[in-house]
C-alpha cells in the first residue's frame, strides 16, 4: 500500500524509516519531508498546510493510510478533511486535537475526568491575573492557552517574573491570539517523563516510556528547546508508576473522550511529573513526541504500519506490539544559535560513516539537499539514535556516531541518558 506522512522533522524521518521496514508498503510520500526522508520517500507537490490539496493528492495517488506528525495540521482539522473524503488517517480530529491546541480545554478535561494535574486558574484580564499572583505568591507557572511553538510556558520563581510573563502574553501579545488567554498554575516538583499512548477510541495502550531533555545545555541548564535528546526506556517509569499512569491518566482520558463524544484515533501523549511514585499530568500532546519517537520507534519490533492501521480502523484491542528490550538513546545535533535565531545552510559531513555503525540510525530533522550536498536548514538538524545491550552501551554508541558528524557551529548535549544511568 501507499503511505503519506505529514511533517518534515526528525520524528517524521523515524516514522518513515519504520514504515519503510513494513513488507506491506509500496510508495511512501511525505509532505514536506527533509533530505533524509527523501532518500526513502517521494515528494508531494502540495503545501503542507493545504489540507484540501493533501486530501486530493492522497486520493489521486491511492494512499491507503496517512500518518500525521505535527500538531498544527491536526488542530487545523486535517483528519476531518480526510474523513470527509473517506480517506484513512492516523490522528485525532480537530475536536480531539484541542487537548494540545488549548491548554485551558486540556485542564478542564482533566478536571472533569479526575486526571491528576496542578491546580490552575484562567485569565484574560491583566489586573485579575496580577491580583491572583499577589494572592498566591511565587513560584508559579504561566502558560499561554494556544499553540506557541513550545515557548508559551514560563516557570516563575518570583512574583516579578510572573508579572513579566503575564504582561508579555496579555499586554504585549508576544504569542498573538494564542496568549490572549492564560493559565496560571502551581509549580510541580519531581522528574518528568513522556508517555505516548495510542488509542482507537475503544482501547488505549502505552508505548514504551521515554524521557526528553528540554534544556539546551548539560545538566538541564539554559533555555528550553524542542528537545535535545531522548532515551527509552525511562527508569523513572517503574512498572508500579506505569500502572499508576494507566489507572489515573490513560483510562480516565479514554473514558473522558468517549463521554465527550470525541472520536480519537491516534496518539495521546501525556507529559507527566513523577514525585514519590505519584503522577501528575503537565500537558497532553496529540501526536508523537520529537525526539522521543526517535528513541522509541527503533525499539518497536512489530510492524508500525499494522499498528497505525489498527488504530485508524478501531482494531487496537487485537493488535500486539512487540518491543526490543535493548535501550535506545537519541542525541540531537543542533545548529549554532538554537534555540534562538540559528545558522543555516552549512554542509553536513560524515552522514554515511555514522549510519554505517551497527545499531545506529541517523534521523534528519532540519536538513535539505542543495545540489549534491546535504546542508543544515532547521534549528534541530539531526537526531542520532543508537541501541545498545545496556544503557551505557547505547550512550557510548550514540556518541561514537555523533563524533563522525560535522557541520559548522554544531552543538549538542554530552549528558543524554546520564540521568537514567544515575537512577540505575
Ligand atoms: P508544557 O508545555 O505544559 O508541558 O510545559 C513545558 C514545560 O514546562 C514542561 O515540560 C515542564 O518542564 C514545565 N512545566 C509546565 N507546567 C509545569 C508545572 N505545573 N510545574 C512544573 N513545571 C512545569
Ligand atoms: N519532546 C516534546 C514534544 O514533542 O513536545
Amino acid at each position: 500500500m501507499n503511505i503519506l506522512i505529514i511533517g518534515g522533522g526528525g520524528r517524521e524521518h523515524a516514522m518513515a524509516w519504520k514504515v519503510r521496514q513494513s513488507a506491506r508498503v509500496n510508495t511512501i510520500y511525505c509532505a514536506p519531508g527533509n533530505a533524509g526522508i527523501m532518500q526513502i520517500a517521494e515528494p508531494v507537490p502540495v503545501a503542507p498546510d493545504d489540507l484540501r490539496g493533501l486530501a486530493a493528492f492522497a486520493r489521486q495517488h491511492d494512499v491507503q493510510l496517512t500518518i500525521v506528525g505535527p500538531e498544527a495540521p491536526l488542530c487545523a482539522g486535517i483528519v476531518n478533511e480526510f474523513h470527509s473524503h473517506g480517506l484513512r488517517i492516523f490522528g485525532p480530529d480537530a475536536h480531539g486535537a484541542k487537548l494540545e491546541g488549548s491548554k485551558v480545554f486540556a485542564k478542564e478535561f482533566m478536571r472533569a475526568h479526575g486526571i491528576p494535574t496542578a491546580p490552575f486558574a484562567v485569565f484574560q484580564q491583566l489586573d485579575k491575573a496580577l491580583a491572583h499572583v499577589k494572592k498566591k505568591g511565587a513560584p508559579l507557572v504561566v502558560k499561554a492557552d494556544g499553540l506557541a511553538g513550545g515557548k508559551g510556558v514560563t516557570v516563575c520563581q518570583t512574583e516579578a517574573e510572573a508579572e513579566l510573563a503575564i504582561r508579555a502574553a496579555l499586554e504585549q501579545r508576544v504569542f498573538g491570539q494564542a496568549g490572549a488567554t492564560i493559565l496560571i498554575e502551581d509549580l510541580l516538583h519531581g522528574e518528568e517523563a513522556s508517555i505516548m499512548a495510542v488509542t482507537d477510541g475503544k482501547t488505549i495502550r502505552a508505548l514504551e516510556p521515554a524521557q526528553d531533555h528540554k534544556r539546551v545545555y548539560d545538566n538541564d541548564t539554559g533555555p528550553n528547546t524542542g528537545g535535545m535528546g531522548a532515551y527509552s526506556p525511562a527508569p523513572v517509569i517503574t512498572p508500579a508508576v506505569l500502572r499508576e499512569i494507566d489507572h489515573h491518566v490513560l483510562q480516565p482520558a479514554l473514558a473522558g473522550l468517549r463521554q465527550e463524544k470525541i472520536e480519537y484515533h491516534g496518539v495521546l501523549y501525556a507529559g507527566v511529573m513523577i514525585h514519590q511514585g505519584r503522577v501528575q499530568v503537565l500537558e497532553f500532546n496529540v501526536r508523537f513526541g520529537d525526539p522521543e519517537t526517535q528513541a522509541v520507534l527503533p525499539r518497536l519490533r512489530s510492524d508500525f504500519v499494522e499498528l497505525c492501521l489498527a488504530v485508524a480502523d478501531g482494531r487496537l484491542q487485537a493488535h500486539e506490539m512487540v518491543w526490543d528490550p535493548r535501550p535506545a538513546v537519541c542525541v540531537v545535533l543542533a545548529a549554532g544559535g538554537y534555540p534562538g535565531p540559528y545558522h543555516q545552510h552549512h554542509p553536513i559531513s560524515g552522514l554515511a560513516q555514522a549510519a554505517a555503525l551497527a545499531d545506529v540510525a541517523v534521523f534528519h530533522a532540519g536538513t535539505e539537499r542543495r545540489q549534491d550536498q546535504v546542508v543544515t536548514k532547521g534549528g534541530r538538524v539531526l537526531g542520532v539514535t543508537a541501541l545498545g545491550g545496556s544503557l551505557s552501551a547505547a550512550i557510548a554508541r550514540a556518541y561514537q556516531a555523533v563524533a563522525c558528524l560535522h557541520f559548522e557551529h554544531a552543538h549538542f548535549r554530552w549528558d543524554i541518558g546520564a540521568k537514567a544511568l544515575a537512577r540505575l
